[in-house]
Parts: C-alpha cells; structure tokens; sequence
C-alpha cells in the first residue's frame, strides 16, 4: 500500500546536489549552424514544428541564472553547441565562445554547480555532410573540437558530460555500428577532456530498462535480454572492462573505454518493453500506465518508478549522477506526483541497494523544444512563446522545497496535492488514475 501523502519523511545524504537540466538546441534558439536546425527547415511531417527561437535562451541566459537561484536550484546541467564554436569546418566563433564564457563565469558568481555537455542531440551541418558518426574517420573532427574548447572554458566547469544518450538506437546492423562509433567518441573524447581538467567526467546513459511484453513467452523473455544488451549491458560492461560486445560483430578490447565514466550519469524517463512479434520489437506501452498528459501522441509516458528503482541496482559500483529525469505534462500536478515518486523510488534504490547516488537533475527547467514539438511540456517554469517570459509552475516550488529540506515527506506532498490524501491506493497507477479523475471533474 502506498499514499504518497503518509509517506514518511526520507532525506537524501549530506552534499547531495539538486538541479535542473537543459540542452543548446533546446533552448537556445536560431542555432542555424546544426544538422537539426537544417532537418527541420525541409521536414514536412505533419505536426511537426521548428525550434526557432526556442526559449530565445541566447539571449536571455541572465534571466535563465536568475531562475535558478529563484527556485534554489544548486547545480544546472546545459550543453555548448560545437556548431555555434566551429560553424564552418576550421573556423572558429570568438563572439560564441565568449557568450558561453560570460554565462560560465556568472554561473559561478550565482553559486552554481556546472554541468557540461560536449555533446546533446546536435552538431555542425558540415560535420553531417561529411558523413556524422556513421564514419569512424570523422571522430577525430570532434576530438580536435574537445581539444580547442575544453581548455577554453575548463576553470568554470565543475563537471562534464561528453555525450548524451549514444546508447539508444534500432536493431539493424548499421544502427549497431553507430553505437560502436559514438562510444569510441566518447570515450576518446573524455581522454582529451581528463588531460585539461580534474572535474569528474562521464556521458549521460538514455537507462530504458527492457522488459518482457509477456512476461512469461520464451521469445520474449529472450528478446527483452537481448534488446536490454543492445541499449544498456553493452555500455556498462564497455565502460567496466574496456571490451566492446555488440551483436554481430567481432569483440575488439580498448582501454580507453575502461576510463571513460568517473560515474555512472543516468537519465531515466520509463522502461521500454519488448515485443518479440514485432519486427523492431518495440513494444507497446501498458495503457493503464500512460496518461493522455500531452496533446496528440507526442510523448505518452509510463509512470514506471519501480523499474527506477531497479535501474540504479543494476550500477552500484560507482557513484551515480541522475542527469535527467521528469515527465512532460500539461497539467503540473502530475509533474508532482511523478517526481514525488521517482525521489522516492530514487531513495529506495540508496537503501535496498546501497546504489550511492549524490546528484539529481530534472529535466527540465523550461518548457522547452522538445526534438520537433513544442507540445510536450517538460518545464518546471512555463515560456511565454511570443515573449519568452518565465512562469514558474507549482511543480517548481515543491521542488524548491524537496531542495530546501534535502528530502520529501508525504506531508509536503499533500501540501501540494491534497486531493489525493484520502485514497489509501494500493499503487501510483491508481493514484495517477484519481487525480485525471478529478482534473476533468
Ligand atoms: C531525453 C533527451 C532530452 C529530452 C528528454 C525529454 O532523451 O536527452 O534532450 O528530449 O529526453
């Protein structure tokens, strides 16, 4: 029996860090030099929308610091964008550069703990017409790049992500092999960042936990393994031995990757089951755990906290950083009672497993370009889209509070969603079910 109003107070250790996560593309705005920028000016999707000036974030970054500190966030996680440092190959943006160093240095007056990103769904245009990722060759383009900026911006950087998510991906062979070349990316390019820094260094690890659609069917129990191996083990087991083990291709043993993670950085949104009736075996998601919390099927999340749970104790052996976790809603409250869950799952894990986690980071702090949708709406503060106004929600006020008392009670929650302290739910699907009940009332 689980009610999110009597839960008991938990806190998390001392040091542990609170904070928010965001990417360049996704706020930035007009970032015209990246491959994405160029995909969504000929996309003819229906639906589909452009970033353009996203959360007009270039400019506003000041006002972005002031948030921060408003919602007592510690520490922020963004990413530079290569393609506003490098636009053409070879030549290099002074005036960018020098605007991500003003937001670095103010960062560090506000107080703020910095969390880089080298590498967030985006790069420059002319890298993609020279064949991106798919090409081994090509890594070395964005080595000389980690080269030329880290050094640059190092002595206001407290900690670095050289890529996010190189892990999620299809099943054919030529999707396979882009994982194999983002990791060597990745772990050559945390080489290149150790040698002019000593602040803690990882990638961030898209962890979907695959499961069986059936639990009990032989094929699908098999494939959920092996679609498990294909997003998750390979990394993991990459990263703890150095050998590199995917699906139909020879093993190849580099002790690069063996270094490449200080700790284990995860983002963690649901699990992922497997269909093994299906030729790409994704499977459906369980209806009764996704709420129609977005207009169209954009982004339908699973509240799925166990598999949380179990995630981080599959990772004990280092330290772990949530680098992003959050749930995309129109209505806040269930931004509330999901993140109510995951800090309480997240918890669970610290004691069941002893998994040693010291950061967290929700995504998002602004409702932002969400990779072709303004729809889904991640933000703890709203954005006014025509004149890029802040508005904190109330979701970003009991975070406040959860970062003020480094921990959460069930009476902090109930402050918040009261509605739902009389229903004694014997789990969160239910309780989720109440609340949309009573948001149409
Ligand atoms: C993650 C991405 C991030 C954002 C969230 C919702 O997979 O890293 O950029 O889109 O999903």
């Amino acid at each position: 029996m689980l009610n999110l109003c009597k839960l008991p107070p938990f806190t998390f250790p001392k040091g542990f860090l609170w904070g928010s996560a965001t990417a360049g593309h996704q706020i930035e705005g007009d970032n015209v030099h990246s491959q994405w920028f160029h995909e969504e000016q000929t996309c003819t999707e229906p639906g589909f929308e452009r970033s353009g000036k996203a959360c007009n974030s270039w400019e506003l970054y000041d006002e972005d610091i002031r948030l921060l500190k408003e919602l007592g966030h510690q520490a922020y996680r963004f990413s530079v964008e290569w393609s506003r440092i490098e636009p053409e190959q070879g030549r290099h943006d002074q005036g960018a550069l020098d605007r991500y160093l003003d937001m670095l240095r103010k960062l560090k007056e506000a107080g703020i703990f910095t969390c880089v990103t080298l590498l967030h769904g985006t790069h420059p245009q002319w890298f993609e017409e020279l064949g991106g990722f798919c090409r081994e060759e090509n890594v070395d383009h964005f080595l000389r790049h980690v080269e030329f900026l880290v050094p640059k911006i190092a002595a206001y950087v407290d900690s670095w992500l050289v890529v996010n998510e190189i892990n999620l991906g299809g099943i054919l062979p030529e999707h396979i092999q882009l994982r194999r070349i983002r990791f060597k990316a990745l772990a050559r390019g945390a080489e290149v960042v150790k040698r002019f820094s000593s602040a803690p260094v990882s990638s961030a690890h898209a962890f979907v936990p695959r499961e069986p659609l059936r639990p009990d069917d032989e094929l699908d129990v098999a494939a959920a393994r092996y679609k498990d191996w294909l997003d998750n083990g390979f990394f993991f087991h990459g990263v703890r031995t150095g050998e590199l083990v995917l699906p139909g291709q020879d093993a190849e043993f580099l002790p690069e990757l063996k270094n490449a993670c200080d700790f284990w950085a995860v983002n963690y949104y649901h699990r992922g089951l497997v269909d093994s009736r299906k030729g790409n075996l994704i499977g459906k998601k369980f209806r009764f755990n996704a709420f129609n919390t977005v207009l169209g099927k954009a982004m339908d999340r699973e509240f799925c906290p166990e598999t949380f749970v179990k995630v981080l104790g599959r990772i004990t052996d280092k330290p772990i950083w949530i680098t992003e976790n959050g749930f995309c809603a129109d209505e806040d409250r269930f931004r509330i009672v999901y993140l109510m869950q995951h800090l309480a799952a997240m918890h669970e894990a610290m004691e069941l497993y002893h998994a040693d986690v010291r950061a967290y980071f929700h995504w998002s702090l602004l409702d932002n370009y969400e990779w072709g949708s303004y729809a889904p709406k991640f933000g703890l503060a709203a954005v006014d889209r025509q004149t890029f106004r802040r508005t904190p929600k109330p979701s970003a006020a009991f975070y406040r509070e959860v970062i003020r008392a480094n921990g959460a009670s069930g009476e902090l929650f109930a402050k918040y969603i009261p509605e739902l302290s009389q229903y004694a739910q014997r789990d969160h699907f239910e309780a989720a079910g109440k609340l949309s009940v009573l948001t149409q009332a």
